[in-house]
């Protein structure tokens, strides 16, 4: 029988609700400082042996229902080239952001040569997971959100300059994101082909965005991704952040299941997304507060979810890094074994 995380994707009945934790690799685990060091997180990231126990240790540590590759969905254009640097409290970093015609030569598509570094963790990873056949998740950035970073330079709170470059000057917005689409394919494929069974496509900053502008400059991108893995007959997961208003057109743009972020009620995200398996939605926030108040915020979101199949547990974003592990050990056992959502 498949592994539970992938008989929910697909919105079958399963033993127990899976759940990992997006970004349950990092620095709240002690045995990832340990190791990581002081050095650059892509330098880590392009170390196999490095990377591969980083994407073990919440899975050892938590018993997490699956794994997720211990990557950045800025990997793809470091590895081109494009001068990414990601800095600790900060994020990427671009030394010379996107800003016309001339900058689309930076973008060429990847070969499987630039991304040696990610496909040989891949194997890594997957030969270590077969004994306890914990499926792997490969992810990218969906192209809005890693245009975002292109465009501005670093994190931003306004969108001002994309915003701009969007309204501006569509057709170079256009011409940006068929690049990006072409990378991300190809990101995403090489993943699946050395053995990721599932992948989770990171829209995070579509949250930004209007719903015309989502219909208009996101939307058609992440479709396009997603059609171009569909051949490979993994689950897809689509996720952003404060994406509420948004939920219903993404919807549609073809994932198998979609992340539904912490600031959505999850039986109302479940009404949003329609017929189509949910992930989510635990605040991360409310697990710095012990692990009783932890249990209790996890409770309240399996009752959210329901009985209905296809709920993966997860947080509503990413783990916090002053998160205690053992309010993620207390989170795991509550979801395996309170869990309802489509167990028979
Ligand atoms: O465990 C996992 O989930 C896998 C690893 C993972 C990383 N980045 C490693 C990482 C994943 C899934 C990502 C995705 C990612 N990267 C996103 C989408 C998810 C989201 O949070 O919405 C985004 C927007 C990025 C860009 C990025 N990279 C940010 C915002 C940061 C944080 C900067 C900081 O220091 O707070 C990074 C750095 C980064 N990527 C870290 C990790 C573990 C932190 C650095 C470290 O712990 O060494």
């Amino acid at each position: 029988m498949e592994p539970v995380f992938l008989r929910a994707c697909r919105g079958e009945n399963v033993d127990h609700v899976p759940v990992w934790f997006m970004r349950q690799a990092g620095r709240s685990l002690p045995e990832y400082r340990a190791l990581r060091g002081t050095g650059s997180i892509l330098e880590a990231i392009a170390d196999p042996a490095m990377a591969c126990e980083v994407t073990l240790q919440p899975v050892r540590r938590y018993g997490v229902d699956a794994a997720i590759l211990f990557s950045d969905i800025v990997v793809p254009y470091h590895a081109i080239g494009f001068g990414v640097d990601v800095v600790p409290g900060r994020g990427p970093v671009i030394a010379h952001p996107f800003a016309g015609r001339a900058d689309l030569e930076r973008l060429r598509d990847l070969t499987d040569a630039d991304i040696a570094h990610v496909t040989a963790t891949v194997d890594l990873v997957v030969g270590e997971l077969k004994a306890s056949a914990t499926p792997l998740i490969g992810f990218a950035g969906a192209p809005f959100t890693v245009a975002s970073y292109l465009v501005e330079g670093a994190a931003t709170r306004d969108f001002a300059v994309i915003k701009g470059l969007m309204h501006r000057d569509p057709a170079l917005f256009d011409l940006l994101i068929d690049r990006l689409v072409a990378i991300t394919v190809s990101f995403l494929r090489a993943q699946i082909a050395h053995g990721a069974q599932a992948v989770q496509l990171f829209d995070s900053w579509a949250g930004a965005l209007t719903r015309d502008e989502y219909r208009r400059f996101a939307l058609p991108a992440t479709e396009r991704v997603l059609a171009g893995i569909a051949d490979l007959h993994v689950p897809t997961i689509l996720f952003g952040v404060g994406t509420g208003e948004l939920l219903d057109l993404m919807s549609g743009a073809g994932s198998s299941v979609m992340g539904i972020d912490w600031h959505v009620d999850l039986d109302d995200g479940r009404r949003r997304v329609g017929a189509k398996p949910v992930q989510g939605n635990l605040d991360p926030a409310r697990c710095l507060s012990g692990v009783e108040l932890g249990v209790e915020a996890a409770r309240e979101v399996l009752v959210r979810a329901g009985r209905e199949a296809g709920h993966i547990f997860n947080l509503g974003h990413g783990v916090l890094p002053t998160t205690d592990p053992a309010v993620l050990e207390a989170v795991v056992r509550v979801v395996h074994d309170e869990g309802r959502a489509g167990v028979r």
